[in-house]
């Protein structure tokens, strides 16, 4: 197997340069966005890890990083909707401009416990910014300022989005193959 592949039922659906573009994309209208402010980037772990690193280093401001991790309680094979920290921030948020960034909103669940969460620490704002949107599984609504790409509801991974922990690590993203019809 070649050093970044996916599995065969997996087909391309956002190559690098595609992603490069819109990080690039993103990181300019965030820093026309918050020019004059020092912004607080936090990053949700672990499928952030590649579009944080590639987002920060599209900003052109003053800012700073930090990172959380939560997991979702999964009761058999359905997520049940309780979400739970397995760390947290290192840093106060309150009085600064927090920016939440996501590899992908999916049914809403975990932002929007971390929304709720993070709030109640007094920020003097906080926005959502994720690089996928998958709208179709949504189950709760979900405010999202900045979204790289809106996606079909398929599984994806690659980008720091993994299958039981792999494939964070190709530079692209990869959807599984839609049964053959019929
Ligand atoms: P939500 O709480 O359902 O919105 O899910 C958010 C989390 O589920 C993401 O941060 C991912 O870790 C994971 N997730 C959702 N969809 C996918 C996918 O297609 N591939 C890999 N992970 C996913």
């Amino acid at each position: 197997m070649a050093e970044h592949a996916h599995p065969p039922e997996f087909e391309v659906l956002l190559d690098t340069e595609a992603i490069q573009r819109r990080v690039r994309e993103l990181g300019a209208e965030i820093t026309r966005d918050y020019a004059g402010r020092e912004l607080d980037l936090v990053g949700v772990l672990k499928g952030s890890l590649l579009f944080m690193a590639d987002l920060a280093r599209a900003i052109a401001l003053p800012l700073t990083c930090d990172f959380l991790r939560v997991s979702s309680y999964e009761g058999g094979t359905k997520t049940t909707g309780v979400v739970r920290f397995d760390f947290d921030l290192t840093q106060p948020i309150k009085d600064k401009h927090v920016l939440l960034v996501e590899d992908i909103i999916d049914t809403g669940l975990t932002m929007s416990f971390l929304l709720e969460t993070l709030r109640l620490r007094m920020p003097a704002s906080i926005k959502v910014v994720t690089l996928l949107d998958k709208p179709g599984n949504r189950r709760t609504e979900v405010p999202i300022d900045y979204v790289g790409f809106t996606i079909p509801n398929r599984f994806v991974i690659g980008y720091g989005l993994d299958l039981e922990g792999r494939y964070r690590n190709l530079p692209y993203i990869a959807a599984m193959k839609e049964p053959a019809a019929g």
